[in-house]
């Protein structure tokens, strides 16, 4: 053990901090790296172990955290949890211990490998309608926000997924309106504050809520066969009990797995399209691979594998744009990290965004390389290096899915088109909950040129195991 055994983790000076936090309040996740590069892979903030954060940017500490040590790393008290705990429940994000354990095992069976199958024409039928309308506005010459086009395209599939149509798509979107307009203001004040923002939020969530019960009771007294989330969890059965699940648990499930499917699939997608106008040789790659794999038609399941090119640029994305930018964690017991003491109570926040862009694993971090994720480039990397879905038991149940949306979409759209972000077009991060473009991305639409197809498409790549 190191000489450090058990001491406190070093903590920047008061002055340096005073320095530090307007960086952290207006782009929280270049100053993480910032952090990361001054202060080391472990930092410490505050004295008093329940008002204490560290800021963790090394894989083997995360891989601690999310796996080894697991047990030890609760959610219960992490901000976000009390925050969204009015519209998300005791839904799998934000549950813990037995009720966690029972619901992840009913839940799994949703997002199966070969549950997908059936989801690659929803996929492909809902980027072929937002196709048709982006070939009018091609012919009227006007440019979009491809964020918010991405946004509406996510939300529909994950509608469809769960409940065969986007039937509770308004109110989601009007309630993540309300919620994006105060952001900063809730955001700061864990929603305690009696505010405008406050009484807005209040009425959104009971939207939401309505919304959802609404969906269940219907199904409820009018089965269909839908192949959709919502029949596969009135199916479900606790493997002990044999007992269904309970239709407030459902809800609570329901309304996660609204949220966390598409908030952060949309920004994916969102990012991807602006590293494909920033970098035109990865556009050009892209294209060649479509050209030659798919020729104008739309994919199949079994042409995922050979769209590798595309399936590494959605990595690519994720590594550089993490939407969920930051992981927390609060410690049940005395632990060591580094050789520093965590004590219980105090929280661990895994610094994803710096990780992802950490100069000891990964070459020229700031550049968009896909092919770093080529199998020969990503051997000697360590496994918590790169880890946009999280990791360990709590891993993102979506993450496969997500994965094959990115790739389908990307393939469907960079067939016809190329949308390229106006010049001087402000791209600004905003950490909202997830990692969003802060003005959105305002694109011109170029048609894709049909390109030669003289080089080979690279070595296929497997999709990642839960
Ligand atoms: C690119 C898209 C996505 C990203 C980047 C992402 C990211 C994440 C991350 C980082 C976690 C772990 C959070 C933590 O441990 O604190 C997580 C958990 C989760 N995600 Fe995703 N996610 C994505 C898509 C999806 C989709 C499509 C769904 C479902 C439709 C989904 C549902 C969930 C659920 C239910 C959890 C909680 C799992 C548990 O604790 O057992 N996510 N996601």
């Amino acid at each position: 053990m190191s000489e450090k055994h058990g001491s406190q983790a070093p903590m920047p000076s008061l002055v340096a901090l005073a320095r530090f936090l307007p960086k952290l309040w207006h782009q929280p996740p270049l100053a993480l790296v910032e952090a990361r590069e001054k202060y080391g892979d472990i930092i410490r903030l505050g004295f008093h172990p329940r008002l204490m954060l560290h800021l963790v940017s090394h894989p083997d500490y995360i891989g601690q955290v999310l796996q080894g040590h697991n047990k030890n790393y609760v959610k219960k008290s992490l901000y976000h949890n009390h925050l969204f705990r009015g519209v998300l429940g005791q839904g799998l994000l934000t549950s813990e211990g037995d009720l966690w354990l029972r619901q992840r095992r009913m839940i799994q069976p949703s997002f199966h490998h070969e549950r997908l199958v059936p989801l690659v024409p929803v996929m492909v039928s809902e980027t072929e309608k937002m196709l048709a309308h982006w070939d009018e506005i091609y012919q009227r010459g006007e440019s979009l926000d491809v964020y918010e086009e991405m946004v509406d395209l996510t939300r529909r599939i994950n509608g469809r997924v769960l409940f065969g149509d986007d039937v509770v798509g308004d109110v989601v979107d009007h309630g993540r309106r309300v919620f994006s307009a105060g952001a900063r203001f809730l955001l700061l004040t864990g929603n305690k504050i009696p505010s405008r923002h406050q009484r807005n939020m209040a009425q959104a969530e009971k939207q939401v809520d309505d919304a959802i019960w609404g969906v269940i009771k219907d199904r409820v007294a009018h089965p269909n066969d839908n192949d959709d989330v919502l029949n596969m969890l009135l199916a479900a059965r606790d493997r002990k009990t044999g007992e269904a699940m309970p239709l407030a648990q459902m809800r609570d499930e329901l309304a996660t797995l609204i949220f966390a499917g598409y908030e952060t699939t949309e920004k994916t997608l969102a990012w991807s399209w602006y590293l494909l106008s920033e970098n035109p040789s990865g556009a050009g790659r892209l294209h060649q691979e479509l050209a030659q794999t798919l020729a104008g038609r739309a994919p199949t399941f079994e042409d995922l594998p050979n769209l590798s090119y595309a399936y590494r640029v959605a990595q690519e994305s994720l590594r550089l744009f993490p939407p969920a930018w930051v992981q927390g964690r609060q410690a049940v017991e005395d632990d060591e990290i580094g050789g520093y003491r965590i004590p219980a109570g105090s929280f661990v926040i895994m610094n994803q965004f710096g990780v992802h862009r950490h100069p000891d694993f990964w070459e020229h971090p700031n550049e968009f390389d896909p092919d770093r994720f080529l199998p020969a480039r990503s051997a000697d990397r360590p496994r918590f290096a790169y880890n946009p879905f999280g990791g360990g038991p709590r891993q993102c149940i979506g993450n496969e899915l997500a994965l094959m949306e990115t790739q389908i979409v990307l393939s469907m759209v960079a067939q016809r088109y190329a949308p390229r972000i106006l010049p001087n077009f402000p791209v600004e991060l905003e950490p909202e909950v997830t990692l969003k473009p802060r003005y959105g991305l305002r694109v011109m639409l170029e048609k894709t040129l049909r390109p030669a197809l003289a080089s080979p498409v690279p070595d296929q790549i497997l999709p990642p195991t839960l």
